[in-house]
């Protein structure tokens, strides 16, 4: 995980854009500042109406992600999900209320957010909370059936490292499945030449035949990005791949 001292602000580019990134999701989990609209984002990407209604308005509320990833999702045998960038943990709940004697590691960087996840799945036996990098996992190889990334992947710089690095903690025949953001060509001057338009998930949005070709360079097999939802001013996709070996 990247060091970062306090009051030097870190000169290389890729740490500037990690630190404002943590920070941002460390101060929206810390203030309580999440965007309006999370309960009702998540009911309209599709998350079961009545598990969500059940749930604590600040848990719901929380959301920040780009869909529902885990629509669909068989979850029978799997033993070690992840949840990468899991922030206030809703994923991370759900999966492990699905799970039959496996357990989740929800993972982010935002040590604010980890507090929210364990608000949030603090009742799930099965999850375990860790602070750390997704470009650089805590996790052994070949160790993981499922990993979830839910509006995460976009925030990193290198996305062709980061899904080598998936690639690696991923048992034979292990899943990704994320939603993401995806572009239609060059998003207009005045959010790609802003270096804060990381922080709200859009200066590292790549073009769909981008993911396609890290996805392949980093060795998935079976890649499909489907479910095309409008999400102004780009794209919301899930993507599924599997570790072929
Ligand atoms: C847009 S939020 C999505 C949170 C959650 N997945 C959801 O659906 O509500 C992105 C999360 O990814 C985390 N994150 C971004 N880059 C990360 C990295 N390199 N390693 C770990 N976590 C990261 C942020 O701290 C933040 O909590």
């Amino acid at each position: 995980m990247a060091v970062f001292v306090k009051g030097k602000p870190p000169t290389d580019w890729k740490l500037q854009v990690k630190s404002f990134v943590r920070d941002r999701y460390a101060h929206l989990a810390e203030a309580d500042a999440f965007p309006d609209g999370g309960s009702g984002r998540a009911r309209g990407a599709g998350y079961p109406p009545q598990w969500l209604a059940g749930l604590p308005e600040r848990v719901s509320s929380a959301y920040c992600g780009c869909g529902y990833a885990l629509d669909g999702v068989d979850l029978s045998g799997v033993r070690l999900a992840v949840d990468l960038g899991c922030g206030a943990g809703l994923d991370s709940r759900l999966v492990a209320e699905g799970l039959d004697g496996g357990w989740v590691l929800a993972l982010d960087m935002a040590l604010p957010m980890l507090r929210r996840a364990r608000e949030a799945t603090g009742g799930a036996a099965p999850v375990r909370l860790t602070a750390g990098d997704i470009e650089v996992l805590p996790i052994r190889g070949d160790a993981v059936d499922l990993v979830m990334a839910n509006a995460s992947l976009n925030l990193l710089t290198d996305k062709g490292a980061a899904l080598a690095e998936l690639w690696r903690v991923l048992r034979p025949g292990g899943r990704l499945i994320a939603r993401e953001l995806v572009r239609e060509g060059e998003l207009p001057d005045e959010i790609a030449q802003d270096p804060q338009a990381w922080n709200a998930s859009l200066g590292g949005v790549l073009e769909e035949g981008e993911w396609l070709r890290l996805l392949g360079a980093a060795g998935f097999s079976d890649v499909e990005i489907t479910d095309h939802r409008s999400f102004t001013p780009v794209i919301a996709v899930r993507i599924e791949a599997v570790k072929k070996v």
